[in-house]
């Protein structure tokens, strides 16, 4: 038996915030239950495919799977549990948002096995959550955290974001420092990635508003990383951070290219050889469904180039970086006779470093990431 990850994807939101373009809708709650109907028999499509596998985890994300009933997220979790083999679940995740939790969500989901709560903080400064069009205020987002953790969670993540509009480096420190006061387990620091379709690039392009320097931005990065590893944070992963043993079970099945199987719209999945993502539209995803067919748009060719190139790049995400025995018994070949020449130029550069057992990002690596990435390629 093989172990899996599975990725349920929720697309509602009480408003689309103004930087973010994930397949999420405002608006559209006349939906919600239908589409958990077809969540639960798209499940049944995969049932002879998913026999030889064991979840290991599960994560529910979006959109905002905290803003639908909490009866929903129970018959998505029992569901699973009754359709595959979830003997062995490790971890099980649920995405929310301040103001859409309550006592009696935190319960259902205690109930239905959820260990794992991931709350979207973003930053604890009022102005720039208006800003950036985030419904709750920070005091929400602390009730909140404190609500999680005394309904009994232990491993909670808070998402945060930097280089926002007219954000400071002090802003960032003292949104981190009110977070790790908190004693959370697991904090994900995310770089704004100016996104083409969202309001937010609208406004850039248009000069309305100013993001900060390149300079400024790299400073809330470093600062940000050196302030939680001087609170005993393990830095794991580039945008990543936990206190010994919490770190993200599912996302490590991305970053280490295992198994992964996404149910819902716009999924992506990483199965039996094959990668695939699902329609992005309710009526081709519905209308796949009606006909017993799973509901992939498109099936990536990867060649086994391409395979090697992914899995550098993944793994060098990690801080730890690339186990080269993991990748000769993955590839059959030895890193460097695939790579030895990026490896070699980078290693001069400054870029990358190789301690006889693992290939790993520098601190000016992890700066300059793409420069190795361009060459890794195919
Ligand atoms: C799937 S999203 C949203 C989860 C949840 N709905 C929320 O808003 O809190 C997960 C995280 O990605 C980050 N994110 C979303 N859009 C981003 C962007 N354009 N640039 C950087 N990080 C982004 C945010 O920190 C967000 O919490
Ligand atoms: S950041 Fe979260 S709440 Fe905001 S639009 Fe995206 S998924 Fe929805």
């Amino acid at each position: 038996m093989k172990d899996l990850a599975v990725y349920i994807h929720i697309p509602f939101c009480d408003k689309k915030c103004y930087y973010c373009d994930f397949t999420s809708f405002s608006g559209l709650d006349k939906r919600i239950e239908e589409y958990i109907e077809y969540l639960l028999l798209e499940m049944d499509l995969y049932r002879e495919t998913l026999k030889e596998y064991n979840i290991k985890t599960i994560f529910l994300g979006g959109g905002t799977p905290s803003y639908i009933d909490g009866s929903y997220i129970v018959k998505i979790i029992r569901t699973l549990f009754e359709k595959y083999n979830c003997s062995l679940v490790e971890e099980i995740t649920i995405e929310a948002n301040p103001g859409t939790l309550d006592r009696e969500k935190l319960m259902q989901y205690r109930e239905a096995g959820v260990n794992r709560i991931s709350l979207g903080v973003q930053t604890l400064n009022d102005q720039l959550l208006k800003s950036i069009g985030r419904l709750h205020t920070a005091a929400e987002a602390i009730e909140n955290i404190k609500l999680i953790r005394e309904l009994g969670f232990s491993n909670i993540n808070v998402d945060l974001m930097f280089g926002l509009p007219d954000q400071t480096v002090a802003d960032c420190i003292s949104t981190l420092e009110e977070i790790v006061d908190l004693g959370v387990e697991h904090i994900s620091y995310y770089s704004l990635i100016l996104e083409e379709k969202t309001m937010m690039n609208r406004w850039f392009e248009e000069g309305k508003i100013r993001l900060p320097d390149e300079d400024v931005e790299r400073d809330m990065y470093h600062e940000g990383v050196n302030f939680l590893k001087s609170r005993g944070y393990e830095h794991y992963e580039i945008s990543n951070f936990c206190k010994p043993g919490y770190q993200c079970k599912h996302n490590l099945f991305y970053w280490t290219l295992k198994p992964y199987i996404g149910f819902g719209i716009s999924s992506h999945s990483n199965i039996e050889g094959k990668r695939f993502c699902n329609y992005n539209t309710f009526k081709d995803y519905f209308d796949s469904i009606d006909r017993s067919k799973v509901p992939v748009l498109e099936v990536e060719d990867i060649d086994s180039h391409m395979e090697m190139a992914e899995y550098v790049i993944m793994g060098l995400r990690l801080i730890g970086g690339i186990n080269k025995e993991d990748f000769k018994g993955r590839f059959g070949r030895a890193l460097e006779d695939v790579y030895g020449k990026v490896i070699d130029s980078s290693m001069r550069a400054g870029l990358l470093v190789d301690d006889g057992t693992y290939v790993r990002f520098t601190d000016k690596g992890l700066d300059l990431s793409n420069m190795v990435y361009v060459d890794i390629l195919p």
